[in-house]
């Protein structure tokens, strides 16, 4: 009698705490639980207990024109995000030139420091120079909580290289990497240090002039995935793997049919979902609006990936179920 009490509470509960799989309408507007479309451009997600983080650029029309916003959501199944906060609200903290950026907005967390630690973009013109995107440097922020107000703590070039376009990776051992555009010679792979608050050794360099970096680790084989250097117009976006991080790297690869220019998006992360039944590996890409960025839409879809090919299908509409890791795309 109390066994099949309990059984039949456990069996409410478990009702009512099951996600249904989220649904995703890749290129639409993406509300928040605001009603408001989703500024987490270029961004990345990390994971804390059963909660999804997306950190991105917030470029909201109504953001103060001299600062530069990081914003937050939260999520349990990836489609739902629920905003957290204008994480980081930045004043040009170095007199960086004209038209300063802070670009793709990246958040590891450190298990000894117990800190969250951004890496941002930031870049500008340097002084006498109309240019924009020459200081070509990574800025540092630290949070003791994962949607607190953050606090810049620097800015410098990784192992003294030029750094543009910034990626994350955490391996499956927890190790955290930055993946960086060096533009005189190429893509490079850099391992943080133990604090996460810099980048310590180089892992790889690859000669290709690639943006938009992102790596996942899938059955036994790196993919590393990137864009073309067109600026805010889309690419086809390659993909090369390897066994190891520090390569060798097969040759580049399209990831989409190149006449669609990876379907108008260009690559910000690959976010590996494990459940109980399989394994997904999400594309995350920006589809760009340079006059409207307020509206840059957001392109995810589930990649066919394995064996060393990696293929991102025509968008269209899919659910996810982040417990099981199954991804259905609708017919
Ligand atoms: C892109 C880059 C974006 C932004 C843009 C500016 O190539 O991925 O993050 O920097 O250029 O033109």
């Amino acid at each position: 009698m109390t066994f099949s009490f309990r059984a039949l509470l456990w069996l409410f509960s478990a009702a009512c705490v099951y996600a249904a799989p989220g649904v995703f309408h890749p290129g639409e507007a993406w509300p928040d639980d605001r009603g408001r479309h989703i500024q987490a451009h270029g961004g990345g997600i990390i994971r804390v207990g059963d909660t999804y983080y997306w950190f991105g650029e917030d470029r909201g029309q109504d953001n103060p024109r001299e600062l530069r916003h990081v914003g937050c959501y939260s999520s349990t199944n990836l489609a739902q995000w629920t905003y957290r906060n204008q994480v980081l609200k930045l004043a040009n903290p170095e007199g960086f030139g004209r038209g300063w950026v802070l670009e793709r907005p990246k958040v590891f967390y450190n298990a000894k420091t117990k800190k969250y630690v951004m890496y941002m973009h930031i870049d500008g013109a340097l002084p006498g120079d109309g240019h924009g995107y020459k200081f070509a440097r990574v800025g540092v922020a630290v949070c003791d909580t994962i949607d607190g107000n953050y606090q810049y703590l620097k800015s410098f070039r990784p192992l003294d290289h030029e750094s543009r376009d910034i990626g994350q990776f955490v391996d499956d051992d927890g190790t955290a990497y930055l993946i960086f555009e060096d533009r005189p010679f190429g893509f490079r792979i850099a391992r943080l240090s133990d604090d996460y608050l810099t980048v310590e050794k180089e892992i790889c360099f690859i000669p290709e002039h690639m943006e938009g970096g992102a790596i996942v680790h899938y059955d036994g084989l790196y993919y590393l995935l990137g864009s073309k250097l067109t600026g805010w117009s889309a690419n086809p976006n390659k993909y090369a793997t390897a066994k190891s991080l520090s390569g060798p790297w097969s040759e580049f690869q399209d990831v989409a049919p190149p006449e669609t220019n990876t379907y108008g998006s260009q690559s910000t992360m690959l976010l590996k979902i494990t459940g109980t039944k399989t394994t997904s590996v999400i594309f995350m890409g920006d589809i760009w609006k340079p006059h409207t960025q307020w509206d840059s839409r957001y392109l995810w879809m589930p990649l066919e990936i394995g064996g060393g090919k990696m293929t991102l299908p025509k968008p269209r509409e899919w659910t996810l179920d982040v417990a099981t890791g199954e991804a259905k795309i609708s017919p």
